[in-house]
């Protein structure tokens, strides 16, 4: 083989092969972004090759076309609103904060599933054929790019680009082999996955003070404060308003002292004004985008017209990072970095000009915004990210960004931007979930309640029952009406204290299908057809999921109940959690376990501290053999002692013999000592649930 360009056509890897326009030099090809590393060809691409691109060039286009078989089913593409089964849309990749023109002719921010892009950006197509094997089309350039799957799958780019086939025996297997490429999300704090509270903004610091009072003297769940723009002086990022927040150390404090994280927010933009040291800085050290001419570029956002930082650059990603630990040295627990697409603010819908410079370094080399426009959010997060680890190698970093590529789950987690207080957009919380998942990103929510306008009472309910449910948890909302878990009434306010007690239960489990997204690059949110892959009537269903492997969730999004959501084939049981009132049914999800699964459940508690101590159940139920398993993961749930051994992986077993069900311990792995707590066990029948108590590590007998 020639050795030559990361480029080259051929097989990368089992199941995985590199595809290029015929007539293009592989070399001329721009390093690929997608990959985490560059991988080369390892040897021709077999003839049998299942899936082979056709190239066809027009007169502005590169084009890719994949044919697909009858009853192939569509997914992917990453963020996108609408249904989840994606064949006959068209969208394109490139990020984008999104605007609509309402009915009374005013221009909203907002989306919906005739919006052709969103923040994130995926090239990236997920595809289940009819018998259930799988096959994902990565369109390997950061360009924009056209997918266009009304008759099979069309990529088109003004650019030549790569495409990677990756071949899949089923769903879990092709997510996977995506996650080898494009890497995995590292373990979150055990924090982050806790219920957050945010809004456009919660200020002055009193306010933050007595909002984290409130959820305490109500008793309802909550690990996370937000701080939205509101906190910065005149919104200059770095900054804090004297009066607002004089002393953000002490916000902070006072937040900890009451079992709080925080997460304050940055942009990328920075207000162009002489004597603000941020800009500066950035003049004279040379960060900021320039125009073709050499001129730096400004837009107009929210502190005004800003300069935007050039985060191809070497020297600006560590100049981000020394501003980001300086503003860290004031205790905040996590970053959230917004806007990044990078959007001006004003007019709606501008974007930066595509003949911008970016001036690249180490391994990118210069290009055009055109080129870097998909991987600004990306970077942003990337330094974002390197910043917290440097400033606390001890700890876990927290950063949550609007924007990103694919492999962004590396750095950030994200939630599904400025979506709108309705019910329709109640329901795309789901599909938008599923999507981004089977586009490699598991640690995503939407904005519970709705960003844009204030949610009913009802609507606010039915979404915190679901958003407990989904992996990244937070209300969030604008400038409008109150959306805290008691802004409803006491009807409301009990739903959200149940919704988030059964999420706090639920949280050993949670925690090990995190685990598995991190050590294999399963989503955390799983379409049903997950479940059994040949089942044609799973491959659109967007109302009910599975959590992990073993948790089926099926909520009820319709103002009006649905019955008959889909299930997979087998008995999935129905389980409760925590104090669900027959009068609020409809707003908690039935939770359903696998037939032959074993979940680990918490006791609750205020805050991810206490949920993860103290007493254990194991929820079992049993096959038709008579036989159940399931894992529990756990560690110090923040740090990185895990890599170093400091875990417990544990298999639970159950058998039924002879009229008694043995629960014990299969097996287990890592060398953090097993906690001496209570062990309860609940089982499943069909009739009745049946328990018995002991301590964790020893076997215990269920009588049946
Ligand atoms: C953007 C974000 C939103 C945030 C607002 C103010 O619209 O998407 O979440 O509250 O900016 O920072």
């Amino acid at each position: 083989m020639v050795m030559g360009s990361h480029q080259d056509p051929g097989v990368l890897a089992e199941g995985v092969a590199r595809f290029v326009p015929p007539g293009v030099d592989p070399s001329t090809l721009p390093r690929s972004f997608a990959l985490t590393e560059p991988m080369p060809a390892r040897g021709p691409v077999p003839e049998d090759w299942a899936t082979v691109p056709q190239f066809r060039r027009s007169s502005e286009h590169f084009v890719a076309n994949v044919s697909i078989e009858a009853d192939t089913s569509l997914y992917g593409t990453g963020e996108v609103a609408g249904p989840l089964l994606r064949n006959g849309f068209v969208t394109e990749v490139w990020a984008k904060q999104p605007f609509r023109i309402e009915d009374d002719g005013t221009v909203t921010p907002h989306y919906d599933e005739r919006s052709k892009s969103l923040y994130q950006a995926h090239p990236w197509v997920f595809a289940v054929r009819r018998d259930g094997t799988a096959f994902g089309v990565l369109a390997d350039t950061t360009y924009r790019l056209g997918i266009d799957l009304r008759e099979g799958i069309r990529l088109s780019c003004s650019e030549p680009f790569p495409v990677i086939v990756i071949e899949g025996a089923s769903p879990a297997e092709l997510i996977q082999r995506l996650a080898v490429l494009t890497g995995r999300i590292e373990l979150p704090p055990h924090w982050s996955l806790g219920y957050h509270q945010c809004r456009f903004s919660y200020h002055p610091d009193a306010r933050v003070r007595e909002l984290a009072r409130e959820f305490r003297k109500r008793a309802i769940p909550c690990d996370a404060i937000w701080i939205d723009i509101h906190y910065m002086d005149e919104y200059k990022v770095f900054t804090f308003d004297p009066e607002r927040f004089p002393d953000p150390t002490g916000t902070n404090d006072y937040l900890h002292e009451l079992g709080f994280k925080s997460v304050w927010i940055l942009d990328p933009a920075v207000k162009a004004e002489a004597g603000y040291r941020v800009y500066d800085e950035g003049v004279s050290e040379g960060h900021f985008l320039r125009d073709a001419e050499g001129y730096e570029h400004h837009e107009s956002t929210w502190p005004g017209e800003a300069a935007f930082p050039d985060y191809t650059r070497p020297e600006t990603r560590a100049w981000w990072m020394r501003l980001t630990r300086e503003f860290l040295e004031r205790g905040m627990d996590g970053v959230w970095v917004d806007l990044n697409e990078p959007s001006p603010i004003l007019p709606l819908g501008a974007e930066l000009p595509g003949d911008l410079a970016h001036r690249g370094g180490d391994e990118m080399t210069p290009g055009s915004h055109a080129q870097y426009h998909n991987v600004y959010g990306f970077l942003m997060a990337k330094a974002t990210d390197d910043a917290m680890r440097a400033s606390r190698p001890e700890r876990r970093p927290f950063v949550l960004s609007r924007s990103s590529y694919i492999g962004g789950q590396r750095h950030a987690a994200t939630w599904t931007g400025d979506n709108v207080s309705s019910w329709k957009h109640l329901h795309w919380s789901v599909p938008m979930v599923l999507n981004l998942g089977l586009s490699g990103q598991p640690f995503s929510g939407p904005d519970i309640g709705g960003f844009a306008r204030t949610p009913s009472s009802e609507l606010f309910a039915r979404w915190i029952g679901l958003g407990a449910f989904l992996p990244f948890c937070r209300t969030h909302n604008s400038l409008e009406g109150d959306q805290e878990p008691w802004s409803f009434g006491a009807a409301t306010e009990k739903v959200s204290r149940v919704a988030l007690e059964r999420r706090y239960r639920l949280l050993p489990y949670l925690y090990t299908v995190f685990h598995e997204a991190a050590t294999t690059g399963l989503p955390v949110a799983r379409p049903l057809f997950f479940a059994d892959p040949a089942d044609l009537s799973l491959r659109d269903e967007g109302h009910a999921f599975l959590l992990g492997g073993d948790v089926l969730v099926q909520p009820r999004l319709l103002k009006e109940e649905r019955d008959n959501l889909p299930m997979p084939a087998g008995n999935w049981r129905p389980f409760a959690l925590a104090g669900e009132d027959p009068a609020s049914e409809i707003d908690h999800p039935i939770l359903r376990l696998r037939e032959g699964a074993i979940i680990p459940l918490g006791h609750g508690g205020q805050t991810t501290r206490d949920a993860f101590e103290g007493p254990l159940t194991l929820l079992v139920s049993l096959d038709a053999l008579g036989r159940a398993s399931g894992d529990l993961y756990e560690d110090a749930g923040e740090g990185f002692g895990y890599r170093d051994g400091d875990y417990l992986l544990t298999t639970y077993q159950a058998v039924l013999s002879g009229g008694r069900v043995e629960v014990s311990v299969a097996r287990e792995e890592g060398d953090r000592p097993r906690s001496v707590r209570e062990l309860h066990v609940q089982l499943l029948t069909s009739t009745a649930v049946l328990r018995a108590s002991g301590i964790d590590g020893e076997s215990l007998l269920v009588q049946f």
